[in-house]
């Protein structure tokens, strides 16, 4: 298996689904669907969506049909980032290469691109062609990954930490929810379309969740502007609890090997697993 090539022909095959999602309609329409489509289009690698579709795969589903579940994880992903952006959150002005969405369409519509994002991505998930008991399965698991008890929980923690020295144990609780919700929402989405235990792969994607923030955190301090598309230093301008105040470099990145290994570990259940394999060391060695 070429492990590069198949990964762009998923992020290609997720890029013309979402260049085609969002249309305008109409002058009234025109301002949300441009600052909603400026960061969803705006590149980014695709994570989220890929690893659905890969897990869609290896359990003998087409990666077509999931592609609407896929492009609503990618919307909800792009919201969170449009929001963690904000000058109320991370303020940041770099994103994805570009500027971020308020610092061009204004902080009110980036609010409200974020909130359209979200909705949108449950309406799109429901156009998938599957029965309703596993489509009403797949789309829990997304809303509880996004929520308060997923996503959203996971940056209120975070937002905390900029106030206080958060644990070890505290740390790794925000990393499952921040990012961690939503990558363990891949394969759980992915499971439950393919009428499987949603828990099935989620020992491999709870730890690549939890290994793929630590490279977040680390790539924040080593890592370029210009190779990350957003600006580095974000975390040390916020004051931000991460794993390299707590411990420094070397055993943050100690752990983000153990954490990857582990994930790679628990792929032993899974028969066709190579990819998922491969991803979890492209997610270890990633420069951007
Ligand atoms: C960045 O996510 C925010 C985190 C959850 C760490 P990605 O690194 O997946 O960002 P894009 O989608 O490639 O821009
Ligand atoms: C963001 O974490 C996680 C989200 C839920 C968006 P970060 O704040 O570390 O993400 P970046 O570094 O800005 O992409
Ligand atoms: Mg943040
Ligand atoms: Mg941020
Ligand atoms: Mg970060």
């Amino acid at each position: 298996m070429d492990f590069l090539k198949e990964l762009s022909a998923k992020q290609e095959k997720i890029n013309n689904y979402l260049e085609n999602a969002i249309k305008g309609e109409g002058l009234l329409q025109k301002e949300i669907t441009e600052a909603m489509n400026y960061s969803l289009l705006a590149g980014g690698k695709r994570i989220r969506p890929v690893l659905m579709m890969a897990t869609c795969e290896a359990l003998g589903l087409l990666e077509d049909e999931v592609l609407p579940f896929a492009a609503a994880l990618e919307m909800i992903h792009t919201y969170s980032l449009i929001h963690d952006d904000l000058p109320s959150m991370d303020n940041d002005d770099l994103r994805r290469g570009k500027p971020t969405n308020h610092v061009v369409f204004g902080e009110a519509t980036a609010i409200l691109a974020g909130d359209a994002l979200l909705n949108f991505a449950f309406e799109t998930a429901l156009s998938a062609p599957f029965d309703a008991e596993k489509k009403i399965k797949a789309v829990s698991v997304m809303g509880k990954a996004s929520g308060y008890l997923g996503m959203i929980g996971g940056q209120v923690v975070d937002l905390e930490g900029e106030k206080r020295r958060l644990s070890a144990d505290e740390l790794t609780k925000m990393h499952a929810m921040k990012t961690g919700a939503l990558i363990k929402a891949a394969t759980g989405m992915g499971c439950a379309l393919a009428g499987r235990d949603e828990s099935l792969l989620s020992d491999y994607s709870a730890n690549l969740g939890l290994a793929f923030q630590l490279k977040d955190d680390i790539l924040d301090e080593t890592s370029t502007a210009e190779e990350l598309g957003k600006n580095i230093g974000s975390d040390a301008k916020n004051e931000k609890t991460t794993f390299i105040t707590l411990y420094g470099m070397k055993k943050a990145e100690e752990l983000l090997e153990e954490t990857t290994n582990k994930a790679i570990k628990a792929l032993e259940k899974i028969e066709d697993s190579e990819f998922l394999e491969e991803f979890a060391m492209y997610l270890l060695k990633r420069r951007s």
